[in-house]
């Protein structure tokens, strides 16, 4: 369990944010990967991102390819969620949040500094990422210096955190707003 019943919005508040920068520090986390939703042109889209870092804002930090269909969702709709579940403490948490897209700014220039080796090429395609292929090896070709011309990094900034703690016949349930200050408020699981 990361909390229970008898703690207060204030200490449940403070174990998650701390759970939180922990899956941004150490790759094992279940709170490492997790689950990007965006709005499409035809509906809700999802899929798996890494987080790599976090402030003390809980601003959330990820790294993309300019050209992929995550950053063409966020530019015509900054509205993101943002999903995490650990196993072992059976919690899950949501996040609401607004997104800001850095790309041959001060943010991407400094994240990509970084990137470094191999790693830059997954940023670094010839072709955009989605473009159809006729082989799989057409997706393997990069130039022979790659920079950081299609590097982005996504930043997250909360309006709402939501979790939800899996515990047998009571589950607990609680939600963080900034508009209300990030007090908690307990809601019906
Ligand atoms: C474990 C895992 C981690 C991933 N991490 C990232 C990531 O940090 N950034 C990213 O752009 N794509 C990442 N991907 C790939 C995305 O899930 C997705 O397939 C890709 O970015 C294209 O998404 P889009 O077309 O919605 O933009 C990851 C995939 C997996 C399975």
């Amino acid at each position: 369990m990361l909390f229970s019943e008898n703690e207060s919005p204030l200490e449940i508040w403070k174990s998650i944010s701390h759970e939180l920068h922990r899956g941004a520090l150490d790759s094992k986390h279940p709170f490492r990967y997790i689950n990007l939703g965006t709005i499409g042109k035809t509906g809700p889209e999802i899929r798996t991102v890494v987080i790599r870092s976090i402030n003390t804002n809980l601003e959330f930090y990820i790294f993309t390819d300019f050209r992929s269909e995550k950053v063409a969702e966020l530019s015509a709709n900054s509205s993101a969620t943002l999903h995490f579940y650990h196993p072992g403490k059976r919690v899950q948490i949501r996040i609401k949040a607004t997104s800001e897209i850095h790309y041959r700014d001060d943010v991407s220039t400094a994240n990509w500094l970084k990137v470094q080796g191999d790693a830059q090429k997954a940023y670094t395609s010839n072709l955009p990422p989605s473009t159809p292929i006729s082989d799989p090896n057409q997706g393997f070709e990069w130039p022979e210096n790659g920079d950081d011309s299609f590097f982005a990094v996504l930043k997250f900034i909360p309006e709402s955190i939501e979790a939800l703690q899996l515990n047998g016949l009571k589950h607990l349930r609680i939600l963080f707003t900034k508009s209300e200050n990030w007090e908690g408020q307990w809601l019906v699981p």
